[in-house]
């Protein structure tokens, strides 16, 4: 893919602050999924994205994020935090080993818009949860993109010290849902810097409750704070 990246990639380095400004805060989130999850010794993060929720755990210990776009991966390979590592894989082919907790948050499965493929992409991933350990999957593409054809603004104070904005428009296509983010330095007015368009597949619990129905799995369910529904599978 030589030096291109990603619409994705492009706008990596204000993932932060960007959701930050939607409240949704790495540290709470962090906090959160550590004692919910019964403090695990070791964490993987399947479509880690920049890595904010590892990077802010809470306690020192080892974690593992994925992802299958590089430019992204470089952005989180840029924290310098000890026992926290980043790489390019794709969920079908998770990093080697086995971990206390598996996370997958902000929708990251419904990325894989076919059913199948996404079947197979949590089947790998499921095979990384340890014996007593828990596979926690945030559920459901952001709330606040589900109010087609209102866009959604959200505005933040970049490293650059400028204001940015992004404005957030979704729209169904044959039942996927088409967000177009557009990022702005200043106001509304002023000119379009970078655009993405992300196309995520909202999935009904049901098919949720399918993939753990398994005997070897228990199912609960939870909230990120600030963000979706996450459910909890527990491997007995
Ligand atoms: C909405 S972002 C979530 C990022 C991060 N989990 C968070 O909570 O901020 C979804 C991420 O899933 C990644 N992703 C999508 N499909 C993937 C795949 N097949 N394998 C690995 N990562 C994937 C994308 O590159 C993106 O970084």
């Amino acid at each position: 893919m030589g030096n291109e990246l990603s619409a994705h990639a492009q706008w990596a380095n204000h993932a932060e602050a960007l959701y930050a400004a939607k409240g949704r805060d790495p540290v709470a989130i962090a906090g959160h999924l550590d004692q919910r999850l019964g403090q695990p010794s070791n964490v993987l993060d399947a479509g880690c994205g920049t890595g904010g929720v590892l990077a802010h755990w809470p306690r020192d210990i080892d974690r593992v994020g994925f992802d299958h776009d590089p430019g992204v991966v470089q952005v989180a390979a840029k924290r310098e935090t000890a026992r926290l590592r980043f790489e390019v894989a794709d969920f079908t082919t998770p990093p080697e080993g086995t971990f206390h907790s598996v996370l997958a948050l902000f929708a990251a499965f419904q990325y894989v818009l076919d059913d199948e493929q996404r079947r197979l992409s949590l089947v790998a991933t499921q095979s990384r949860v340890a014996p007593g350990g828990t596979f926690a999957v945030e559920l459901g593409p952001d709330p606040d993109t589900l109010r087609p054809p209102k866009a959604v603004w959200t505005r933040w104070r970049g490293s650059d010290g400028q204001w940015w904005m992004r404005r957030a428009m979704a729209t169904k296509i044959e039942g996927t849902l088409s967000i177009q983010f557009a990022f702005h330095r200043g106001g509304p007015a002023s000119p379009v810097l970078l655009q993405d368009t992300h196309l995520i597949q909202p999935v009904p619990r049901d098919w949720w409750l399918a993939q753990f129905s398994d005997a070897s799995w228990t199912v609960d369910f939870d909230q990120i704070p600030g963000g979706g529904p996450l459910l909890i599978a527990t491997r007995r």
